[in-house]
């Protein structure tokens, strides 16, 4: 049954990508210690709970998303003490602290993968997936980070299975002792104290043994296949059983390739599997979908985003939804959905936090989002660090394709767009650090910091601050029944919010170009409570929506 206890509903998700975020030993990389001396800012936020992205030992062919020992701290990151005397602040603040749960794989330096590539009859071996040179040549299947899946290890005659990048090895889950061990590890967690677990990947842990060709005609997207194997389920319930449901902890799942159909099967409580899950709906709506009109001032379809947000929050049936508009493999929300250029970015970053504030599910915030950060619009190939677009761009050379249009697409979506260090203030480097850090800093960061923003009551910062406390004063916002409204208009996002005290209208213009907006209200006494140009006014029967503008109503 589900637990009383479902303080992950009412929570604010605050993502900390630790390289990323203060440097406190001037080695150009965020750390723990960093992570510690910002804790008072994080909690001026007024948020909940911190998920920090992998901080475990690695290789970082992947930023940390390679584990070569789950129970030890990365060393760029610092120490078991460093995370312990983190765990303690954290609380100390009356915050939560979720970490990343990284068990579709292991990085090909981890003591398992070292043993079980040494000899088929290691007993390491059958922690990973191998296919032997006896049978044919394994039927293709792609990586996401190259372009098989498969690599060799000439030692055991066999190839091994890799999902992302051949440094990120896949773990048999068939296996009873790996997921013995992984659970283990989960304990031992839990034990220290954290509260929860982001799940890397998690859909993806199940393979067919067999490795049949891909049915096309089954999955036109090579991925969702991946995403739909067997006993998936049947792990996650074993490991709710097994782990989960002695801890009153929260879990989340990355729902790498599943569509909403497929959601209810991961959060519904009484599957005991897990309490939430997000989908990539967010990426495909603004890679893939064109815009609904030419004229609309939006440039992709908010018709599909809001297809796509209300599906899903009718498709958790009664489990939960976690709603997010970007994270760390994905550009910045602004760039993506708002407008960054100098005119509309900060109308349009407040726009957005009106929006995933006043969702209905848990919303999950991204660091920086809330200063109205954007893409770098890294230029050189020289700027990137990311091993994705890395990889694409020598697989763009090889084929002899074209790289200045390859550098051009990057600029909107590489993963890199959201992991440039935090900006704190306008001292060099942006006080992320006292060297060059890891990655370029923002140039824009002299104007666009925490320190300035602080300064100024209408920054867009403050206005987050605002819409957290806003959110938290009222239930409806919370807990309230999500209901679309004027579906098919191209320009505006609008809906009500509702429980059994409270009643909720918002209304998002999300073009640049102001409309009219006739929200069908009569009879109904509505008063304008919030919006994001500081000169909101009262609600008429039809109203003016200026550009980016967000308005809050409530009924008296
Ligand atoms: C999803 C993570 O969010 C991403 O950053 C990582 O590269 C892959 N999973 C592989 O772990």
């Amino acid at each position: 049954m589900e637990k009383q206890n479902d303080w992950w509903k009412e929570a604010i998700v605050y993502q900390v990508y630790p390289r990323s975020f203060q440097d406190s030993n001037g080695d150009g990389t965020g750390d723990l210690q960093g992570i510690i001396s910002r804790l008072d800012y994080i909690r001026s936020l007024g948020i909940d709970i911190i998920w920090l992205n992998p901080i475990y030992a690695s290789p970082n062919d992947d930023n940390g998303y390679d584990i070569s020992d789950y129970r030890a701290i990365m060393k760029e990151f610092g120490t078991m003490e460093d995370f312990d005397e983190l765990l303690k602040e954290v609380h100390v603040r009356g915050l939560k602290l979720v970490l990343d749960l990284v068990v579709n794989h292991t990085s090909d330096e981890h003591p398992w993968f070292k043993e079980a590539r040494k000899s088929r009859n290691n007993p390491y071996y059958n922690y990973y997936h191998w296919w032997p040179v006896e049978k044919e040549h394994p039927a293709y299947r792609p990586s996401y980070f190259e372009k098989s899946a498969w690599q060799y290890n000439p030692r055991t005659r066999s190839w091994y299975l890799h999902y992302f990048s051949r440094k990120q090895p896949d773990l048999n889950w068939e296996n009873p002792e790996v997921r013995r061990e992984i659970y283990k590890m989960m304990e031992y967690w839990f034990d220290k104290g954290i509260d929860g677990f982001r799940m890397d990947s998690i859909p993806l842990i199940a393979k067919e043994p067999e490795f049949p060709p891909i049915e096309r005609r089954k999955y036109p997207d090579f991925f969702s296949s991946y995403a739909h194997g067997p006993h998936l389920h049947d792990y996650l319930h074993e490991m709710n059983r097994e782990v989960l449901r002695k801890y009153d902890v929260m879990t989340v799942g990355e729902g790498s390739a599943i569509t909403y159909k497929d959601v209810a099967k991961f959060v519904e409580p009484e599957r005991e599997e897990l309490n939430m899950l997000y989908g990539f709906g967010p990426a495909e709506v603004r890679n893939y979908t064109t815009p609904d009109s030419p004229d609309s001032g939006v440039p992709y379809s908010l018709l599909a985003l809001k297809r796509m947000f209300s599906a899903w929050d009718r498709a958790v049936g009664n489990g939960w939804p976690a709603v997010y508009l970007g994270n760390h493999d994905q550009p910045r929300m602004l760039s993506r959905f708002g407008n960054d250029v100098p005119a509309f970015r900060e109308i349009s970053a407040k726009m957005l936090a009106t929006f995933l504030l006043t969702l209905r599910g848990t919303p999950y915030w991204f660091a920086g989002d809330e200063l109205g950060m954007v893409n770098p619009g890294f230029g050189h190939i020289e700027e990137y660090r990311d091993l994705a677009t890395l990889n694409q761009y020598k697989e763009i050379k090889r084929k002899k394709g074209s790289p200045e249009r390859f550098l051009e697409t990057q600029k909107q979506i590489s993963r890199d767009n959201a992991r440039t260090p935090m900006q704190w203030d306008s001292s060099l480097y942006a006080g992320f650090s006292s060297v060059q850090p890891w990655i370029r800093v923002n140039p824009d960061y002299r104007e666009w910091n925490v320190a300035e923003e602080e300064k100024n009551p209408d920054s867009v910062l403050n206005y987050f601050r605002k819409m957290v406390a806003f959110r938290k004063a009222n239930r409806a916002l919370v807990r309230g029944n999500y209901t679309l409204i004027e579906a098919n208009n191209p320009q505006v996002y609008a809906y009500w919010r509702e429980d059994d005290r409270q009643k909720f209208l918002i209304a998002l213009n999300f073009s640049q170009y102001a409309t009219e907006f006739s929200p069908g209200i009569d009879g109904e006494e509505l008063e304008t409570v919030l919006g994001n140009y500081t000169d909101y006014r009262v609600l008429g029967k039809t109203n003016r929506l200026r550009p980016y503008e967000a308005l809050i109503f409530k009924r008296r």
